[in-house]
């Protein structure tokens, strides 16, 4: 069985990688597995920049096949800010989540557009590397709604529900997130790395 590395210690991500990942014939590790990693710098300008560089860094410092993911939202009326910043925009969720709502506040449905993305990257230790991407489309809401998810999840409407992704739960999620899309396309090269 082969043994990849996920790159991240954020544990509703890897929970998310692993769901959509689901059935092939792989053994999942993660940082649990290797505590003393350091911390990747993420100051790339673009999700890709930032998904391989932390894939990367992880292969060689695990001598394994590593799957890294960079991701963050986009609101176009504000020039698709906070974007690769996302997770530095503020200090938690429910501060960035408040953030984004204020600086939306007065701005009808109709020009909060949004969508997330998602970079995916593999590296090997010998330097081999792939990198896929997703997005997923949907609108700001006004106020948070829905427990379920993580990150901008309660304020992410998707507009053929009507409902955050804080509403629809995971199993909904993981069907049309930008981060299932980017790994649908990672499961077929690793399906391809092991015929
Ligand atoms: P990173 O990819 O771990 O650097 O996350 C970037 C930022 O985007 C963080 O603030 C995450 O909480 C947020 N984010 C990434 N993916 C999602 C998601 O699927 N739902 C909600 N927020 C997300």
């Amino acid at each position: 069985m082969v043994e990849v590395v996920i790159a991240s210690r954020n544990y509703n991500k890897i929970r998310e990688v692993k769901e959509i990942l689901k059935g092939l014939d792989i053994k999942f590790l993660s940082l649990k597995n290797f505590a003393d990693f350091p911390k990747t710098e993420e100051d790339g300008n673009t999700f890709n920049e930032n998904a391989l560089k932390k894939a990367r860094e992880m292969a060689k410092w695990t001598g394994r096949l590593t799957l890294a993911e960079d991701s963050g939202i986009e609101v176009d009326c504000l020039g698709g800010a906070p974007g690769v910043l996302s997770a530095r925009f503020a200090s938690t969720d429910r501060k960035r989540n408040l953030k984004l709502l204020k600086l939306l506040e007065g701005v009808p449905l109709s020009k909060r557009k949004a969508r997330f993305r998602s970079a995916v990257a593999l590296a090997n230790p010998k330097g081999w590397t792939r990198v896929v991407g997703g997005s997923c489309r949907g609108r700001i809401s006004f106020k948070p709604r829905g427990n379920s998810g993580f990150g901008y999840d309660p304020i992410f409407i998707i507009p053929k529900y009507n409902k955050t992704f804080g509403e629809l739960g995971y199993p909904l999620k993981n069907k049309l997130s930008h981060r299932a899309r980017a790994l649908q396309k990672t499961r077929k090269i690793l399906e391809s790395l092991q015929a």
